[in-house]
């Protein structure tokens, strides 16, 4: 099998990036609180700004994208969490490493940031990915939040998982 390679994307990549977030959003609609029909309506404009918003990792094998990632600051830490999120492997490619080297290089540019830790926030029965990120060494934490997907009432949580990198500075997460 030929080699995976993790590309960061620029601003002018962002036809690449809505394409396999499109692609995710079709495949794994449990899987996101977004929609493919509301993303699919965005404009330039829109996808270029997203770019700038937050990092977005592509993973290509022999040129194709074959999973994607997103890399951001944790909206209610005090800055010193990274959040990664969006995370999505085709399904033809996943149980063959496409998500650790994302993950891996998803955590080192926030290390690189200056982030001390990396959140990541996943469905409580999202069991695929809730073990892929326990062996990847993200804890469980008590954070839990409403999924959202079809409605708040329908019971669907998300949990914050929390991935330490390299030195503790002891973050004041307040999420
Ligand atoms: C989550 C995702 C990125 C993980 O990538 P992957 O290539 O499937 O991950 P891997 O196969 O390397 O690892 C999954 C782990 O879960 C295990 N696993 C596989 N199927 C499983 C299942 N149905 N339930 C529980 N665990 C499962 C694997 O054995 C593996 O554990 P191991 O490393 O101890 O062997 C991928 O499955 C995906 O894109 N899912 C759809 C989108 C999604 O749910 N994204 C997350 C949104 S928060």
């Amino acid at each position: 099998m030929s080699d995976i390679t993790v590309r960061p994307l620029g601003e002018d990549d962002w036809e690449d990036y809505r394409s396999v977030r499109l692609a995710a959003l079709r495949e794994s609609p449990e899987a996101f609180v977004a929609t493919v029909e509301e993303e699919e309506s965005y404009d330039e404009d829109f996808w270029r700004e997203r770019m700038q918003r937050s990092a977005r990792l592509v993973a290509e094998r022999d040129g194709v994208a074959v999973g994607v990632v997103s890399v951001g600051t944790a909206k209610a830490s005090d800055g010193s969490a990274g959040e990664l999120f969006g995370l999505w492997v085709r399904p033809e490619a996943r149980g063959s490493g496409v998500a650790t080297h994302l993950v891996k290089d998803g955590a080192s540019l926030a290390a690189e940031r200056g982030h001390s830790h990396l959140v990541y926030w996943v469905g409580t029965e999202n069991g695929r990915a809730v073990a892929f990120a326990s062996g990847m060494g993200f804890r469980p934490t008590d954070y839990r939040r409403p999924m959202g997907v079809v409605s708040e009432e329908d019971g669907e949580e998300e949990i914050a998982m929390l991935l330490p990198l390299g030195v503790d500075t002891g973050p004041q997460l307040r999420l």
